[in-house]
C-alpha cells in the first residue's frame, strides 16, 4: 500500500518523481503528492484522488527548478483521502518533508506528546507525527540521518520513510522496517522507491535493503547502516526486465496485457527447472534432501488470489507426496495457534513478496522452527529474504491490481514444488513425474489456444455485464477456480459474485438461484468419472431452478455441453492442471465486464496491489 519515491541527481526531479509515481499508482490512488527541494526551500504539492489531479495542479502552477525531491501515492489508512492527509507531510516550520508507507501504531501517544509541547497538526495521519519528530531533530542540530535514526527509535509499527531537509540539499534519507524499499543506482543520480518499476526507465541496477536499515543517497553515493548506525551489508542486483514490461504495450489495461502474457510467463517459470530426463531441478531449494524427507506436514499460507493457488496446491501436493497439507489464509494463520514442528514445511505464496499478513505468518512459522519455502514473483522482496528457500515465478512485473499471470505462475510453481517433493521422497516413480512434467511443458501452448478462442467469452460479457449477481461452482481443483473467478469479478466489476463448492450448494446457497441467474460451472476432465459426473448433477440442480448455466469443460465433453446454456471449451489436460486453463476465460470475462461498465480495471476502488498492512 502506498508507493513512495525519492530522487537526487541531474534530471528535473518533478518529472522523474511524477513518472515514477505513475508506475506505482497501482499501490494506492487515494491521493498523490511531491515535495521538491528548491533554492527557496521545500515546495510541496499534493492532491486527493488519482495522480492526474496532482499533474493538473502542477501544470497549472509550475514549480521552481529542482533536482531533488520525494513523492507519494497513497492508499489511505489513518485519515480520509483528502488534500490535507495526502503526503508529503511537513515538520512544524516546513524545513523537513516526509513520505511514509505503513502504519505507526503508537502515533497517538507521540502526537499527544508533541501537542503538549505546542505542536499543531494539519492532518489526521500517523505520518505527520514522524515529520515533526524528524524536523525537531534537525532543528536541534542533528543531521537528517541522525534525526531519522532518533525518530525511528521511537516508532512502533511498519514503515518506510523517506525525507528531505531544506537546509541539507543534495541528500535524501530513508528508513525501512517491514515495508518495501529499494535503491536505484544511476550514473550521477540515485533513486529510492517502493518498487523498481518506478525507476526502471533510468537504471536497471538496484540495491536490496534489509530490515531496520537507514539509507542516505546523494547523486553519487549510497550509504546504508542499520538503525543503530552500524554498517550494514547490502545486496546489489541487476533488474532482468526493462521498461517495456512496465508499460501497456498497446493494450487498454495492464490486466488485459498480463492475461495475454500468461503463456510466456508460465513457460518462463518452467524454464531451467526440468532436466533432459524429465526430472525436476530446483537449485533454489536450499533445504537439503534429508530435511525434506523428514517433512511430515505441509502448511500453505497466502492471501487472496495467492490463497486460491494454495488451495489448488494442496490437492496436488497431497496427491503426489502423500504428506498431509493444510491451507491457511495468512491473516488467520497465527491466530488459530497452528501445530507446527521442526518437521513442518510452510509454503508461502505471494506475488509481491511484501504482503504483511503473509510475512507475519512466516515469522510465526520460523519462530516454531518450521522450514519456510516461499513462492514469489518479486526479486529481493521481504518474503523471499525471510524464507529458507524461494521459488521465483518468472511472470515479470504484474501491475494490474487484479492478479492474473501472478496466479497461473504461482500454480505452476506449486506443481513444480509438489513434484520435486515427490521426487525427493520417492512417492512417485520417475516415469510418472516425467509424464506430468511433459504435461506441464505443454501448458503454454494450450493456454495460447484458449486465449485465441475468446469469442464466446466476450459475447457473454456483452450479454451479462448488467446482471446484479453471478455464481461460480466447482469441485476438487475447480472449487478454488470458482472462488478465483468470483474474486476477479468482485474486485474489478463490483458485481456480487460468489464461488461455491458445487456439492455444498444444496446446503443453503441454492436458495439464491432465481430465473436466469448466471452460474459458471467448472467441469473436470472426463477421465475423473466420479467428480465429473457429480458436477454434471450439480449443473442440473441449478438448471432445474432456472439458472443460466455457463459451463467450462473439456472440448468434446458432450454431456457437459448438453447441460450448458453456454459452453466454453478447454483443451484436455490432467485434472490437477485444469485450473491453469479454466481461469483464463474467467479473467477475460471479468476484465471485459469491468470495461463495459466503464470502470478503471487496473485501479479498482478501495484496493491496492500490495497490501503491506495487517
Ligand atoms: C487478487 O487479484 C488481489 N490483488 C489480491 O487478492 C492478492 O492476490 C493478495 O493481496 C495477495 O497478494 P500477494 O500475492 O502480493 O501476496
Amino acid at each position: 500500500m502506498c508507493g513512495i519515491i525519492g530522487y537526487v541527481g541531474c534530471q528535473d526531479a518533478k518529472t522523474v518523481i511524477i513518472s515514477g509515481l505513475r508506475r506505482m499508482e497501482y499501490r494506492g490512488y487515494d491521493s498523490a503528492g511531491v515535495a521538491l527541494v528548491t533554492d527557496h526551500g521545500i515546495e510541496v504539492r499534493k492532491k486527493a484522488g488519482k495522480l492526474k489531479n496532482l499533474e493538473a495542479d502542477l501544470a497549472a502552477h509550475p514549480t521552481p527548478d529542482s533536482h531533488e525531491g520525494i513523492g507519494h501515492t497513497r492508499w489511505a489508512t489513518h485519515g480520509g483521502p483528502t488534500d490535507e492527509n495526502a503526503h508529503p507531510h511537513l515538520g512544524p516550520t516546513g524545513r523537513v518533508a516526509l513520505v511514509h508507507n505503513g502504519i505507526i501504531e503508537n502515533f497517538a501517544e507521540l502526537k499527544a506528546e508533541l501537542e503538549r509541547a505546542g505542536a499543531t497538526f494539519l492532518s489526521q495521519t500517523d505520518s505527520e507525527v514522524v515529520a515533526h519528530l524528524v524536523e525537531n531533530g534537525v532543528a536541534s542540530g542533528s543531521t537528517l540521518r541522525e534525526a531519522m535514526m532518533a525518530a525511528v527509535a521511537r516508532l512502533e509499527g511498519t514503515f518506510t520513510l523517506v525525507a528531505v531537509d531544506a537546509q541539507a540539499p543534495g541528500s535524501v534519507v530513508a528508513a525501512r522496517r517491514n515495508s518495501p524499499l529499494v535503491v536505484g543506482v544511476g550514473e550521477g543520480e540515485m533513486f529510492l522507491a517502493s518498487d523498481v518499476a518506478s525507476f526502471i526507465e533510468h537504471t536497471r541496477e538496484a540495491i536490496e535493503l534489509g530490515q531496520d536499515q537507514i539509507v542516505e543517497i546523494t547523486a553519487t553515493s549510497v550509504d546504508v547502516t542499520s538503525f543503530d548506525g552500524s554498517p550494514a551489508l547490502t545486496k546489489p542486483y541487476h533488474i532482468d526486465w526493462d521498461l517495456s514490461a512496465a508499460e501497456k504495450g498497446g493494450y487498454d489495461w495492464f490486466m488485459r496485457k498480463e492475461i495475454f502474457e500468461q503463456p510466456k510467463a508460465v513457460a518462463d517459470t518452467l524454464l531451467g527447472r526440468i532436466g533432459p530426463d524429465g526430472s525436476l531441478i530446483l537449485d533454489e531449494m536450499r533445504i537439503d534432501a534429508a530435511t525434506l524427507r523428514s517433512i511430515d506436514k505441509i502448511i500453505v499460507v497466502a492471501c487472496g488470489t495467492a490463497y486460491h493457488a494454495g488451495m489448488i496446491a494442496k490437492y496436488a501436493i497431497e496427491h503426489w507426496t502423500r504428506i498431509p497439507c493444510e491451507v491457511d489464509i495468512a491473516s488467520e494463520f497465527r491466530y488459530r495457534d497452528p501445530i507446527i514442528t521442526a518437521n513442518t514445511l510452510v509454503v508461502t505464496i505471494s506475488q509481491s513478496g511484501e504482503t504483511a499478513d503473509t510475512l507475519m505468518a512466516i515469522r510465526h512459522a520460523r519462530e516454531q522452527h518450521a522450514k519456510v519455502v516461499s513462492i514469489c514473483n518479486t526479486n529481493g522482496a521481504t518474503i523471499p529474504r525471510e524464507s529458507d528457500a524461494v521459488i521465483y515465478t518468472h511472470a515479470g512485473p504484474e501491475i494490474g491490481v487484479a492478479s492474473t499471470k501472478g496466479f497461473t505462475t504461482q500454480l505452476v510453481a506449486c506443481y513444480l514444488l509438489g513434484l520435486y517433493l515427490a521426487q525427493v521422497k520417492g512417492t512417485k516413480f520417475g516415469d510418472e513425474i516425467h509424464s506430468l512434467v511433459r504435461e506441464l511443458e505443454a501448458l503454454p501452448a494450450k493456454m495460447e489456444e484458449v486465449l485465441k478462442d475468446l469469442g464466446a467469452t466476450l459475447d457473454l460479457a456483452q450479454q451479462l455485464h448488467d446482471v446484479s449477481s453471478v455464481l461460480f461452482l466447482g469441485r476438487h481443483v475447480g472449487y478454488p477456480i470458482a472462488l478465483e473467478g468470483a474474486l476477479k469479478l468482485k474486485e474489478i466489476s463490483y458485481l456480487h459474485a460468489e464461488g461455491f463448492a458445487a456439492g455444498e450448494l444444496k446446503h443453503g446457497p441454492i436458495a439464491l438461484i432465481e430465473d436466469w441467474l448466471p452460474v459458471f460451472v467448472v467441469v473436470p476432465p472426463q477421465g475423473r468419472d466420479q467428480i465429473h459426473d457429480k458436477v454434471l448433477s450439480n449443473i442440473q440442480e441449478v438448471r432445474a431452478r432456472g439458472a443460466r448455466t455457463i459451463v467450462l469443460g473439456e472440448r468434446g465433453d458432450e454431456a457437459a455441453a448438453s447441460y450448458a446454456d453456454h459452453f466454453l471449451a478447454l483443451p484436455t489436460v490432467p485434472t490437477l492442471f485444469q485450473p491453469v486453463l479454466a481461469i483464463l476465460p474467467l479473467q477475460v470475462f471479468s476484465c471485459e465486464v469491468a470495461t463495459l461498465k466503464g470502470y478503471d480495471v487496473d485501479q479498482p476502488r478501495n484496493l491496492a496491489k500490495s497490501v503491506t498492512v495487517e
